[in-house]
């Protein structure tokens, strides 16, 4: 009983999702695959082929999940969840970004208000538990000169993985929501409560109330008032993130006071974080 044999709808399908699902839009039409190459691969062709606004795609299994700068995304079938929403906000490019940060805040939301845990949003937008990545988050725009076509966001939670199912080399850096918490939880009523809070965040960003999002990243964040190393393609800045600008950027303020934002890279803390 204690290893989630009692949960008797914890399938990521249709039939495990929408009963109780509390969205106007976001998850009311559901394609689910047992096992797909990449959610985010599949959503990409059912949105050139004219998918509406909110489709979600969901996988119990990738074979080619990807992760951030070209990585691989670990998705074992029957533990986690990968799913990708398609989104046609009426934004500006620029603004796409936000979608992003939402995305980390409702996830992050979702986990401290179901599990009571000490989840939180390590800049740009991963999901920390006990300062352990747990759900990852890889957005793919599609978008011409001053409109956004579709807005890919996908999504991987690590919800009832062991230990021992994460390769050795993310072992110790790695955490699941079983893990922390010492009980399975259960796929379906996580997504659907992640699903009601992005709703919230997305009609914000839709109605250009982007500081609504911005302030919920920020109450949420691990990265804030941190001193960090960023390392990118372009080089590597370390000092105290400050903040977080209203492209997603992430503003250090080195020791002589110079402030300056970080679009990409990888974020380390520079002292282990209690
Ligand atoms: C990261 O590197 O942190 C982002 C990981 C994103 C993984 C999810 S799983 C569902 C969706 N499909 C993919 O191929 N990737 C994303």
């Amino acid at each position: 009983m204690s290893d989630g044999s009692r949960e008797t709808s914890d399938r990521v399908t249709e039939r495990g999702i929408l009963p109780g699902l509390a969205t106007g839009r976001l998850g009311r039409r559901i394609i689910y695959f047992d096992s797909t190459d990449s959610t985010n691969a599949r959503a990409s062709k059912l949105a050139s082929e004219g998918a509406p606004e909110g489709t979600l795609v969901i996988a119990e299994h990738q074979t080619a999940g990807r992760g951030r700068l070209g990585r691989k995304w670990e998705s074992p079938p029957g533990v986690n969840l990968y799913f990708t929403l398609i989104l046609r906000p009426e934004i500006p490019p620029a603004a796409a970004p936000m979608i992003t940060l939402a995305a980390a805040a409702a996830l992050t939301k979702a986990v401290r208000a179901l599990y009571n845990l000490p989840a939180a949003i390590k800049w740009p937008n991963d999901m920390l538990i006990g300062f352990k990545k747990a759900a990852g988050i890889l957005t793919e725009m599609n978008a011409e000169p001053g409109r956004v076509r579709h807005v890919l966001l996908g999504v991987g939670v690590d919800v009832n993985m062991t230990r021992e199912m994460f390769p050795e080399e993310i072992r110790d850096i790695s955490t699941s929501i079983y893990i922390a918490r010492g009980e399975k939880a259960n796929r379906a009523e996580l997504l659907r409560r992640f699903l009601f809070e992005m709703e919230t965040l997305y009609d914000n960003i839709v109605s250009g109330r982007k500081e609504v999002v911005l302030d919920a990243w920020r109450s949420l964040s691990c990265t804030l008032g941190r001193r960090v190393t960023v390392k990118g393609l372009w080089g590597e800045r370390t000092g105290t993130a400050t903040d977080i600008d209203g492209s997603g950027g992430l503003v250090i303020e080195d020791d002589g006071g110079k402030r300056e934002t970080v679009i990409s890279g990888d974020l380390f803390f520079n002292y282990p974080p209690e």
